[in-house]
This record gives C-alpha cells, sequence and structure tokens, in this order.
C-alpha cells in the first residue's frame, strides 16, 4: 500500500502527540526518542481514544487507566491492558509524517 501522508513534523513536539483522522480511520501521530510513530488512537482496553494520554520514552500512556504502550510494537506494557494496540508503518518524507495504512 501508497504511504499516506498525514501532518508536518513541525506540529507534533518531542513527547505530544497529535490525533488525525483519514478516511474514518482515528489516528495518533506520537513524537518520541526522536521518532515519529502512527497508532490507532483507540485503546485495547476499554477502546476510549490515547489522545491527552502521557507520551515518554517511546511508550504512550492511555488517559483512562494508564496502561501504557510501546509505541514501536503496540505492545501492552502495564495492566489493565493486556492486548497491543495497532501500529503502522511510519516514515518522514518532506518534513511531513506518513504512514502505511494497509
Ligand atoms: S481504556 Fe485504556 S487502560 Fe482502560
Amino acid at each position: 500500500m501508497p504511504y499516506t501522508s498525514l501532518a508536518a513534523t513541525a506540529d507534533i513536539p518531542a513527547e505530544k502527540s497529535l490525533a488525525v483522522t483519514h478516511d474514518g480511520k482515528k489516528l495518533l501521530i506520537c513524537h518520541s526518542v526522536g521518532e515519529f510513530f502512527v497508532i490507532e488512537n483507540r485503546c485495547s482496553h476499554a477502546e476510549e481514544p490515547l489522545d491527552c494520554g502521557r507520551v515518554r520514552a517511546g511508550w504512550v500512556a492511555c488517559p483512562v487507566h494508564g496502561a501504557r504502550f510501546d509505541l514501536a510494537t503496540g505492545a501492552a506494557m502495564n495492566p489493565p491492558a493486556k492486548d497491543p494496540i495497532v501500529t503502522y508503518p511510519a516514515r518522514i518524507v518532506d518534513g511531513r509524517v506518513e504512514a502505511d495504512l494497509g
């Protein structure tokens, strides 16, 4: 699948995230450890949105019950979540974050 351009890197400061919607898909772009990650904006625990959650050291924390997820793999790092979140391959082209949304 081709990559989809989602947002300018300049719009997402370090350790912050930006929620975007593309073709009905709710996504969250996270900037941490010098990289940009694109994930589905939905916690695997109770399906709540992950925006407004803390982004640090390569993880995002769910703002509802505090589960943290590895931004690179989507793996749940602590309870109450057990299942991974959805992640998408991402890259930077000409100062914009692009993702392969499948
Ligand atoms: S909804 Fe995210 S940890 Fe419960």
